[in-house]
């Protein structure tokens, strides 16, 4: 893609020169013989570059070109141009967002050098942002798919907790998208231009779990050879992910509360405190009040960190989630690989709605894509299935209970399994079940079904 380069310049022979000079550059390139002209160009054009002279005829001169571009558009790179008696104003110029000035009459490679570093810094803030807009979109709220009573307070809870700073822990089974909710709380809130950090606190040998976190110093122990920064640090202005926080030492956990209570501490090692901004979202699949009462987890810190609690339901208990889930990953899957989309027979997703998911929604991803590698089928039916799912009759047609069950689980259980067996259709459930239909509701409501 060409960029457009405007080129201000009140001397005829200079600003033909210039435009002669860059003509083998990948540019299009306008003149103007003055501020007036150049600024009445700019409202009709957009211009990724600009050379201007500072000291113009008219009623605007450089600086004043250079003041209404940045406030226009701050990313256009302008390079000043100054001739003797203006180096002053040309030094003012990079305080308020030139790029560059060069001394009259011009260099050519010095020019030729300063545009091609413009067009590199240009294409680099480019690429960031490509890539920034990919992390975005994987973490918006329409990656994270459910349309379940449980789902939608979810997203309710992340997008009202995504404004504050207010540490935030997420509970929740295994694969049931806790990850996707940290990042969904960052790159909605306010900090999403700084980092999002993560750390998985169980897969870190528990002995250098802090200096991961806190950093350390040169010589803090036998293998720090250097000062290291650690995971706070590198999160200021962001967000920090601490995984799997219930695998962590009471040690540990003391260093902790101290940061999320004062907001400082010191690295391995040192003596210097270190103050930061960082957003702790912290996530385990243990059910941490549990943690708390067997002696396991610090109760101090299980309050600090459960200021906002976010609560991930398996997805056995979001059954209706279950076909938006498996047409989501079918897509994916299929695009990836560069196939068509292919579709499900009602009797595979009967089936895949009646299986458990113990692996939860990482588990629906798995399955999906092993069938759609392994198989070369137009459709995925109940013989591409993998035994577990296919031959899983436990919820199918007989509910099992346990001595000991309440009503309210019998209950729950005849109406998820009859709502199962109708695939998700509560106006034939309720009639089935003898009930009305805004009975169903309320009870679909209240079990969390
Ligand atoms: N609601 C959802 N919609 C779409 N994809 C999801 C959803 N929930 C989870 N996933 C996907 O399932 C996989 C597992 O999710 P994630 O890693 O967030 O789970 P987790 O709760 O952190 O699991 P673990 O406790 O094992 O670390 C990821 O590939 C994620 O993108
Ligand atoms: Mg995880």
């Amino acid at each position: 893609m060409r960029r457009r380069l405007l080129i201000v310049e009140d001397e005829k022979n200079t600003r033909d020169g210039l435009k002669w000079a860059l003509e083998s550059k990948p540019l299009e390139i306008d003149l103007a013989a003055n501020g007036d002209e150049a600024w009445e160009r700019i409202q009709r054009q957009s211009y990724d570059l600009v050379i201007s002279d500072i000291k113009m005829p008219g009623l605007i001169d450089g600086m004043e070109l250079l003041k209404r571009i940045k406030g226009r558009s701050p990313t256009v790179a302008v390079i000043m141009l100054t001739g003797h008696g203006s180096i002053e104003s040309a030094r003012d110029a990079i305080k308020m967002g030139a790029s560059n000035y060069l001394t009259k009459p011009v260099d050519l490679d010095e020019i030729n050098n300063e545009i091609d570093r413009c067009l590199q810094s240009q294409a680099m803030r480019e690429e960031n942002m490509a890539l920034r807009q990919e992390l975005e979109s994987h973490y918006g709220f329409h990656n994270i798919i459910g349309s379940s009573p449980p789902m939608h307070k979810v997203f309710e809870q992340v997008r009202l907790a995504s404004a504050a700073k207010s540490t935030v822990l997420i509970q929740g089974e295994s694969g049931t998208g806790k990850e996707l909710v940290a990042g969904a709380l960052h790159y909605n809130s306010p900090r999403k231009n700084a980092p999002l950090i993560k750390i998985n606190c169980g897969a870190v040998a528990q002995s250098l779990l802090e200096s991961e976190i806190f950093g350390h110093e040169k010589g803090a122990f036998t293998h720090a050879f250097a000062q290291k920064p650690g995971r706070f640090e590198l999160a200021n202005g962001g967000s920090l992910f601490l995984d799997e926080i219930s695998e962590t030492t009471p040690e540990f956990q003391v260093k902790l509360l101290r940061v999320l209570q004062e907001g400082e501490f010191e690295r391995v090692g040192g003596a210097q405190t270190i103050r930061v901004d960082v957003r702790v979202i912290a996530a385990t699949n243990r059910n941490l009040e549990e943690e708390v009462k067997e002696g396991r987890f610090r109760e101090d810190l299980f309050f600090r960190l459960n200021v906002i609690q976010i609560t991930l339901p398996p997805l056995r208990r979001r059954v209706e989630d279950i076909p938006l889930l498996i047409h989501h990953f079918v897509k994916q899957v299929c695009e990836e690989n560069g196939r068509p989309i292919i579709d499900v027979t009602p009797r595979a997703m009967a089936a895949f709605q009646n299986y458990a998911w113990p692996g939860n929604v990482r588990e629906v991803r798995n399955v999906i894509e092993s069938i759609i590698v392994m198989s070369r089928s137009k459709e995925i039916g109940l013989k591409d299935l993998p035994d577990r799912i296919a031959n899983d009759t436990s919820g199918a047609q007989t509910i099992t209970l346990q001595a000991g069950a309440s009503l309210k689980d019998a209950e729950r259980e005849l109406i998820r399994l009859t709502l199962v067996s109708c695939g998700g259709n509560r106006a034939e459930a309720a009639r089935i079940l003898g009930i009305g239909r805004k009975t169903l509701y309320r009870k679909i409501d209240d079990y969390g079904l």
